[in-house]
């Protein structure tokens, strides 16, 4: 995982616009989030995020074969993100693509990854899933402003020999409550204009006690689903880890199940609603709490805008040992030194043979 130093307070917030930390606790759970500094972007917590997961499964990044980015606040419209990523790595045999299913993206990634190594397409894949919401938060609109944070986090996935990975999932949509959650303006529906930045359309707009009412019925239909397509009953599953985006949906989701708290990761807290981030960074922290064991079985379980829901079941299979040892140091000098070089030919190229075209 890969989070920024910089935390914002609920006392901080409640100077900006008017809201106080008891309100916040309360109604969220969360006490603080990490906001990104102005040179740190979803690609690069992406990267960091990348190589610390590369470094725990000792995997070289000239050997990754597929990198997906699943993100709602991509470095750019186009190219994706995920390619600004293989650059930073060094991963020249990668294929690279950014997935779009707002904070439920990383279990669509989760399960998209799983399939193409299960298929023989490839034999490995980066799954990660990076934020910086704090880009697209109107800091004057305390409806949303007080839920989000930035952060990063991947896990490498391998073939192998042994029944783990991936046991189930479940992936839904409802387009119909697409604007329930939305940035409105920036894409083809409402390009840039000086009215779209006046109005404020490129900030997130958001129906909180729809989408609240929302995610308590999908979160427990999904899991419910899940389990049963792993052949499982609830009773089975060792540990659920939410999407962390409000501590009285993950409750209220809980006790429909009849999951006790104590077998569910919360750290919204100390990170807020990371989207895409947030699945990976509570499996990285329940793993350095000593709460994720190998053969452990998981509940990954998210929703979000578009909206979209979905859950898997996990055999935790812990890291892979591999030939290569890699430190993220060098390989971020070496990266960065091919990249450079890469850039410098692709201009000599241009000046030899731009002229007989
Ligand atoms: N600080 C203080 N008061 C606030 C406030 C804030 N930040 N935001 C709203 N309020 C006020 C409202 O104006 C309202 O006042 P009123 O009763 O005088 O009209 C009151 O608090 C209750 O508002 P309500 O919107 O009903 O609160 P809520 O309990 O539904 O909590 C959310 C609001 C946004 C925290 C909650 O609906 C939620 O978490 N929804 C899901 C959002 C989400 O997870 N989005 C991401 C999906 S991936």
């Amino acid at each position: 995982m890969a989070v920024p130093e910089r935390v914002l307070t609920n006392e901080e917030l409640a100077q900006m616009v008017d809201t106080n930390d008891e309100w916040i606790r309360s109604r969220t759970g969360i006490r603080e989030r990490r906001i990104a500094e102005d040179d740190q972007t979803t690609a690069s917590l992406a990267t960091e995020a990348a190589l610390n997961a590369l470094a725990v499964a000792n995997l070289n990044p000239m050997e990754i074969e597929l990198i997906i980015v699943a993100t709602s606040t991509p470095e750019h419209l186009f190219p994706a993100t995920a390619c600004i990523v293989q650059d930073s790595l060094g991963a020249v045999k990668a294929g690279a693509f950014d997935l779009l299913a707002a904070c439920t993206g990383f279990i669509y990634a989760l399960n998209m990854a799983t399939q193409a190594i299960r298929t023989g397409s490839v034999s490995n894949a980066l799954v990660i899933g990076s934020e910086t919401l704090s880009r697209l938060i109107n800091w004057q609109d305390r409806d949303t402003c007080i839920l989000f944070g930035d952060g990063a986090g991947a896990f490498v996935l391998q073939a192998g020999e042994e029944k783990a990975g991936l046991l189930s999932a479940v992936m839904r949509s409802d387009g119909s409550g697409a604007d329930l959650l939305i940035v409105p303006a920036g894409g083809s529906a409402l390009s840039p204009s000086i009215d779209t930045i006046q109005e404020g359309l490129h900030y997130m707009d958001m129906n909180g006690r729809e989408v609240f009412r929302f995610a308590t019925r999908v979160m427990t239909q999904a899991t419910e689903n899940a389990v049963k397509g792993a052949k499982l009953e609830i009773k089975d599953i060792d540990l659920v880890i939410p999407h962390q985006a409000n501590r009285r949906i993950i409750e209220i989701a809980l006790r429909n199940l009849d999951i006790p708290l104590e077998r569910c990761v919360i750290n919204l807290d100390r990170y807020g609603n990371t989207s895409t981030a947030s699945i990976p960074i509570a499996t990285c922290e329940a793993i350095e709490d000593g709460r994720l064991h190998p053969n452990d079985k998981v509940v990954f379980v998210g929703f979000g805008a578009g909206l979209t829901w979905g859950a898997a079941v996990v055999v935790w299979s812990g890291a892979f040992p591999t030939r290569i040892k890699m430190v993220p140091g060098v390989i971020r000098v070496y990266a960065r030194v091919r990249s450079v070089i890469l850039r410098f030919l692709r201009r000599i190229d241009a000046l030899i043979w731009g002229r007989y075209q």
